[in-house]
Parts: structure tokens; C-alpha cells; sequence
């Protein structure tokens, strides 16, 4: 049932590029525009929104941290992302133009599940995105877009997260689509580099395995790791800490780049991890430079920095003690390759440390209780 890997969490971060590519079939047409004919919101619905809040818990909440970036630069309206527990108690701004997208792995987190009450409660629309057919979630929403990332039997979600950026993705194109905010070119353009994705995480898997597992010996008796990142790969920095902490053990934090000197420097130690999600360098954008110069600091500071970046990116290595190296994809589409390599850590570092990474100790795969 492991299919020859050691663990299931092994074998489902090497099906990440079978549930991105999974996610996007069927879901264009030849041309490639977006058909989404499951999703049974009426066009007229969509164009009516003018607002989104996610609402989700985990793993799922930094998939919809993704989202926002991609959302609103596509269809230009506010995007919230809210984790669930929090949503309900704050008195939310809901109206019937506002659609709450709820995202799920297991369809069952009685968290998420509670906010999407309340928002159907208070006349919003909720549509979900979930990877578990038939389950609470969806059954008790308007609509669903299934992820077919496929079950996911390990605690420490992987395949589901880039599967759920991916729906997320094509829900904010439909969108864009329904509300001519994109013109039917663009659309085309971003879906033929989603359709490339699957070959490029394949890549990472293929040729990164073997450094990030020696990173995982070298670091194996770091005392804490810090991630950082910045635009979408600040939420990715998020998922890369919490996996490590679920698996590992080990106390991790993550945190916008941004944020570094305005408190978490104060952190760093010589010796101790610090690893760090780096924007393309093509043009030179001001984010480049402003994440490269983090990785400076934390470096001056005597930290051991381990940088995820695209290949070709020679201002990296100056400053790196190792490169996780990513092919080179759109900005929006950068953590569904970014990811992979903090999820072998996490799994190598558990795994050296002769944890049970599938079923990691006080935790369980879905949370039915508030
Ligand atoms: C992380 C993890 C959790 C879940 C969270 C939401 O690896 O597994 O953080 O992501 O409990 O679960 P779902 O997606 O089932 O609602």
C-alpha cells in the first residue's frame, strides 16, 4: 500500500506532481479557458462577488495565504484568509456577495466546519475545496472544487496543499474569467504554466532528494529552525516550519522576511538553521535583493543558511551555506516547486531521527473537535 516507500508521507510528496496534475484535468478546455461546469454557482453568482474570505485551519490556511497573492492580482478584489477558529468569533463582514471558500484536506475539521456555518448563516455563499469526496464539508457547502491529490494517509499534509493551491488557483482564473479582469490570453498563458508545473516539482524531487537529506544529517542536532520568506513565499516559509515542527520535533518559527529586523534577528544564533524561500532573480527585482540581503544578515550573524532559489540565481550562493535549487516558474506558481524540498526535510529530518513520520505523537489527521 506504500507502493515501495518507506512511509506514506514519502510516497505522497513524490505523488505531489500526479495531485497538481491531477487538480487541473478536465478543469479547461482546449483552448484553456476555464470550465469549472461541477462548480454549480451560477456565472451570474460569480460576477456578483466582491469579496473572498478563506477560511481554513493547518496547512490548508497557508494554501489560502497562496491564493490571496494570485486572487487578487487576477480578479482584483479583497481576498481574507482567516484561520477558522478565529473567523467566528470576530463577527465577521459577511454579505451575499461575499464568497467564503473553505479549504479542507479531510473535510471533517469541525473548525472549518463551524465557520462555514455561520457564514451560510449569514447569507454569504460558502464553496469548498476539499480532497475527501463526499465528506462534511463539502455535503454542507454550495459547492465544491475537488483537489484530486488522492487520499492522504500520513498526518503531515503534502500532496494536499499544492493540490489545494492549484483549485484555489483555477477558482481565482474562473473568476478572472466571469469578471473580465484578465483577458482570455492571460488566462491561457497561466493555464499552460500550470500544465507545466507537474514536470517541474518532478525535477526538484529528482535532483534536490540528495541535498536536502545531506542538509537533514548536517542540521540533524540544530536546536531550533527559522524560515523566511516573502510575497508567496512567505506562507511557504509557514508550511515549511510547521511541517518540520509536526514531524521533527523541532521548534521551528516562520516569518516574513520583512519582519526580520523588526524582531526575530534578535533569534539568530551561530550555528543554528536558517532557511530561507528567495524570489527570482529575473529582472532583479527589488524583492530579490531585499530577501538576498536577509540571507546576508542572518549569515554576518553566524547563522547556517539554507536558501530555496531558482537556478541561474548567482547572488544567492554568496551568502548561502546551501541552495535547494527550484527551475524557473511564474512568481505565482513558485511555491508548488518551492514547498517540496521543505517537505523532504522535514520527513529526512524525522526520519533520521527515527520518528514516526506518518503518525507523529498528539496529533491527529483530522481534528473533529472545536
Ligand atoms: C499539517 C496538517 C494540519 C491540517 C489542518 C487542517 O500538516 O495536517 O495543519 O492541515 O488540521 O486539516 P484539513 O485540511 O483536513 O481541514
Amino acid at each position: 500500500e506504500k507502493g515501495g516507500w518507506d512511509s506514506f508521507m514519502e510516497k505522497e510528496i513524490h505523488e505531489d506532481p500526479t495531485a497538481v496534475n491531477d487538480t487541473l484535468l478536465g478543469r479547461f478546455n482546449q483552448a484553456g479557458d476555464i470550465v469549472l461546469d461541477e462548480v454549480r454557482i451560477e456565472p451570474d453568482v460569480f460576477r456578483s462577488i466582491d469579496k473572498i474570505i478563506v477560511v481554513a485551519c493547518g496547512t490548508a490556511s497557508y494554501a489560502g495565504m497562496v491564493a490571496k497573492y494570485a486572487i487578487e492580482h487576477w480578479v482584483r478584489i479583497p481576498v481574507e484568509v482567516e484561520l477558522a477558529h478565529e473567523f467566528r468569533y470576530r463577527d465577521p463582514i459577511l454579505t451575499p456577495r461575499t464568497l467564503v471558500v473553505a479549504i479542507s484536506q479531510s473535510g471533517e475539521t469541525m473548525d472549518t466546519l463551524m465557520a462555514l456555518r455561520h457564514a451560510r448563516e449569514q447569507g454569504s455563499r460558502v464553496l469548498a475545496i476539499c480532497n475527501t469526496q463526499g465528506s462534511t464539508i463539502p455535503r454542507e457547502s454550495d459547492a465544491v472544487l475537488y483537489t484530486h491529490a488522492g487520499p492522504e494517509i500520513a498526518v503531515a499534509s503534502t500532496k494536499a496543499f499544492v493540490a489545494q493551491i492549484v483549485a484555489a488557483y483555477l477558482l481565482g482564473l474562473y473568476l478572472a474569467q466571469v469578471k473580465n479582469t484578465l483577458f482570455a490570453d492571460e488566462i491561457h498563458q497561466i493555464v499552460a504554466q500550470l500544465k507545466a508545473m507537474p514536470a517541474k516539482i518532478q525535477r526538484v524531487l529528482d535532483t534536490q532528494a540528495g541535498t536536502v537529506e545531506a542538509t537533514a544529517k548536517r542540521l540533524l542536532d540544530a536546536h531550533s529552525f527559522l524560515f523566511l520568506g516573502r510575497h508567496v513565499g512567505y506562507p511557504v516559509a509557514m508550511e515549511g516550519a510547521l511541517k518540520l515542527k509536526e514531524i521533527a520535533y523541532t521548534f521551528t518559527e516562520g516569518f516574513a522576511a520583512g519582519e526580520l529586523k523588526h524582531g526575530p534577528i534578535a533569534l539568530v544564533e551561530a550555528g543554528e538553521p536558517v532557511v530561507v524561500i528567495v524570489p527570482s532573480a529575473r529582472g532583479r527585482d527589488t524583492l530579490h535583493n531585499k530577501v538576498i540581503s536577509g540571507i546576508e544578515e542572518v549569515k554576518a550573524r553566524g547563522a547556517y543558511t539554507v536558501a530555496v532559489a531558482e537556478e541561474g540565481d548567482s547572488d544567492v550562493g554568496k551568502y548561502a551555506d546551501v541552495v535547494f535549487w527550484r527551475p524557473e516558474c511564474p512568481t505565482l506558481l513558485s511555491p508548488l516547486v518551492d514547498v517540496v524540498p521543505l517537505q523532504l526535510l522535514a520527513l529526512d529530518m524525522a526520519r533520521l531521527k527515527g520518528y514516526d513520520v506518518d503518525k507523529p505523537r498528539n496529533l491527529a489527521k483530522s481534528v473533529t473537535v472545536e
